[in-house]
């Protein structure tokens, strides 16, 4: 039989194929494949990637021996992972962003963005709107989605600690943030921004724009599903979020005092207003349930949510139970909890309503 000789443009078109996992573009496009060495039937390729310790490293290397092993007369492949040089990182950031100093619009927020963005508001503070939505996200990605959150409370940031992540900055490559990851999620915060017990200062239009940064600064890679965590009540950041991302659906989180319904109400009003659906209403810290009688209390009145879903016109999806949060050095419930069966149950109601179907096989 014939030999059939490799080349390096097998090489190369081989692997086309493969994407950064990341940024969805193909590594030879990204430049991210160096030192093909082909020695008769076997190939050595050294992959770079942005920074040290990627969490895709197995991934692509993977699926680069994979790429090369289905070459016509390659038997064998070595893969080397490198990390980017300054100036590496600096072209294949150039190249994410679009050409430099031009106007990019982040992919997430072009129109033919399929990114679903729920928005968690409440008029008033403390319902626990950030806890659902730290909750509701990890619920989303065990189910297989690739889930993100935007911290919109600039001022009042909390997400971090939730995660017990606030200790980690985010890598930046190339004034390119890299969110944060965590429980098979990725987060920005403002709190990875200031200086630690340092408030934050700024005034209406910073704010916004700061919360533009969020998008259009920040490698996301793709997403299925992007939740807000907003700032209690109407304020500008509310706004912005509804003006910057039109087509962003709401979810109102209350708690079932009757007189919390009335303000919750308000949040409600203003996602109206600016045409945003209201995807439906969190009843949080609905009943306590006594772990031996299974009997529920209802510590703090009964009915809030329902009538928050009745007025706004649309429906109470779920009834989130009091629970013990301070079991771990974090505010996220255990997936056996109840209330962690109730942000499975809630995940899968919205995933459903929204026809979601999850990314990553779990
Ligand atoms: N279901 C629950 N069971 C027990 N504690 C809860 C529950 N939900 C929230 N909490 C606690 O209530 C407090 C307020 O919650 P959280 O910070 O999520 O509210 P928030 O609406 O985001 O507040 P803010 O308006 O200040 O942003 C936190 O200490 C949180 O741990
Ligand atoms: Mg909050």
């Amino acid at each position: 039989m014939a030999k059939v000789s490799v080349t390096e443009d097998a090489v190369l078109e081989a692997l086309r194929v493969v994407e950064d996992p990341e940024v969805r573009r193909s590594i030879v496009e990204m430049d991210m494949v160096r030192h093909i060495v082909i020695d008769g039937s076997k190939v050595d390729v050294e992959i770079v990637l942005t920074i040290r310790g990627c969490p895709m490293r197995s991934v692509i290397e993977d699926q680069v021996r994979d790429a090369l092993l289905s070459i016509p007369g390659v038997t064998m492949a070595t893969i080397t992972i490198g990390t980017m040089t300054d100036e590496e990182r600096d072209r294949f950031a150039t190249k994410i962003r679009g050409k430099e100093g031009e106007e990019t619009v982040s992919p997430l927020l072009q129109a033919d963005s399929s990114t679903k963005f729920i928005a968690v508001a409440s008029g008033k503070g403390g319902v626990g709107k950030s806890t659902v939505t730290a909750n509701l996200a990890v619920a989303f990605a065990r189910l297989g989605y690739r889930v993100g959150i935007v911290d919109a409370d600039i001022y009042g940031f909390s997400i971090p600690n939730i995660f017990g992540i606030a200790d980690v900055k985010p890598a930046v490559v190339s004034n390119l943030i890299m969110p944060a990851q965590t429980h098979g999620l990725k987060i920005v915060s403002m709190h990875f921004f200031v200086p630690e017990n340092r408030p934050v200062i700024w005034r209406g239009p910073m704010l916004g724009k700061m919360l533009r940064n969020f998008f259009q600064e920040v490698h996301w890679g793709e997403l299925d599903i992007m939740l807000l965590d907003l700032p209690p009540g109407t304020g500008d950041i509310a706004l912005d979020v509804h003006n910057m991302l039109p087509k962003s659906l709401e979810l109102i989180v209350t708690t079932p005092h009757v007189n919390a319904a009335d303000v919750a109400v308000r949040a409600g009003y203003m996602a109206q207003q600016v045409k945003h659906d209201i995807i439906g209403v969190i009843e949080n810290m609905a009943y306590y349930q006594c772990g031996q009688c299974g009997e529920k209390a209802y510590l703090f009145g009964q009915g809030g949510g329902e009538q928050v879903a009745q007025t706004l016109g649309t429906q109470l999806l779920a009834q989130i139970p009091l629970g013990e949060i301070g079991a771990s050095t974090t505010g996220l419930f255990a997936p056996e909890s109840l209330q962690g069966e109730a942000f499975h149950e809630l995940a899968m109601t919205l995933a459903d309503r929204l026809a979601m179907q999850p990314s990553v096989t779990v």
